[in-house]
């Protein structure tokens, strides 16, 4: 059996290959820039193929995500539409993304931001903290696996979450927000807004000045989704005439994100490289090899993308 990789490029294969030993020592590993017959591949790991290239495996049975996501696979015009692709959604993407909206979250009660900047001019500043967890209603867009995740969590640590998804959601214990009807209320009960939705067509530049407008002046932004959902200009103009008091932002249109953008020096954002939730490659390696073993199996599997959803 036979699974190429791409992800984390050619250096990252020989690390890749010594995970897999341990979950699937039988499984053959190869990389994406190795020299094999297209025919032998019949599992593929890759998070943005080059185009064209899985079209070329005519054994291929089924795509694996590298990530939650699957919108960078997609992309391939040439993309063997008859299979399936599992994404990529561990018990540990969920607690990393839960744990990475909870700290953006405290940062943003706590001014943080500002703390960090005051240290690097070495100015020391005692402010008011205006905020504790429980005076920041924290809205949640995109009640998948990582949403209903982060919102469990911050709901246990204080904060007060709502959600907000496409269909109406039924989860105990949080109010929740359906569809274009209900988005301005959300919206208007929202002193934190996160963005943990799919990439799809419905959701492209959501997070644009009608949707930031209709929050409570000074409220803030967390996009852990896509670089996609923003429309950057619409940010930036919000947190400059004071909409928005701060972001953290941590996926972009373009990445790596380019020096030059305006994003970087910002005095209102706080930049991580699409660090949220990406699960270690021990971890990716272990949920490869029992999806491989389940199809092998003829099980159905879980997280399948959806083309009808979008997701
Ligand atoms: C990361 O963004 C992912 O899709 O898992």
């Amino acid at each position: 059996m036979r699974l190429i990789i791409n992800s984390g490029g050619p250096s990252a294969i020989d690390a890749w290959r010594e995970q897999f030993r341990a979950f699937a020592p039988d499984l053959d590993v190869v990389g994406w820039h190795e020299d094999i017959d297209p025919a032998t591949v019949d599992y593929a790991l890759v998070w943005a193929p080059d185009a064209g290239r899985l079209a070329t495996f005519t054994h291929l049975k089924l795509i694996i995500s590298a990530g939650a996501g699957v919108d960078h696979i997609l992309a391939d015009p040439h993309l063997p539409r008859h299979l399936s692709i599992a994404r990529m959604v561990t018990a540990r993407t969920r607690t990393e993304m839960a744990e990475f909206v909870l700290t953006s979250a405290l940062m943003l009660t706590r001014d943080i931001k500002r703390v960090v900047d005051n240290q690097a001019r070495r100015h020391w500043e005692l402010f008011d903290s205006l905020r504790v967890a429980a005076d920041m209603r924290v809205g949640i867009m995109g009640l998948g696996h990582l949403g209903v995740a982060a919102a469990q969590l911050l709901t246990r640590v204080g904060f007060p979450v709502t959600g907000w998804s496409r269909g109406a959601s039924t989860l105990e214990g949080l109010p929740s927000y359906a569809g274009q009807e209900q988005f301005g209320e959300f919206l208007a009960g929202t002193d934190l807004l996160v963005c943990l939705l799919p990439a799809t067509d419905a959701t492209k530049g959501i997070l644009n000045t009608a949707t930031l407008s209709q929050l409570p002046r000074g409220a803030s932004l967390i996009n852990a989704g896509r670089g996609s959902h923003m429309v950057t200009q619409d940010v930036i103009d919000a947190l400059d005439s004071g909409q928005l008091h701060q972001a953290v932002l941590d996926v972009f249109e373009q990445e790596p994100l380019p020096e030059d953008s305006p994003l970087w020096t910002h005095p209102g954002i706080i930049i991580t490289p699409h660090c949220a939730a990406i699960p270690n490659r021990k971890e990716r390696a272990r949920h490869t090899a029992l999806l491989i073993e389940a199809n092998e199996r003829g099980e159905a599997l879980p997280n399948i993308y959806d083309p009808q959803r979008g997701y």
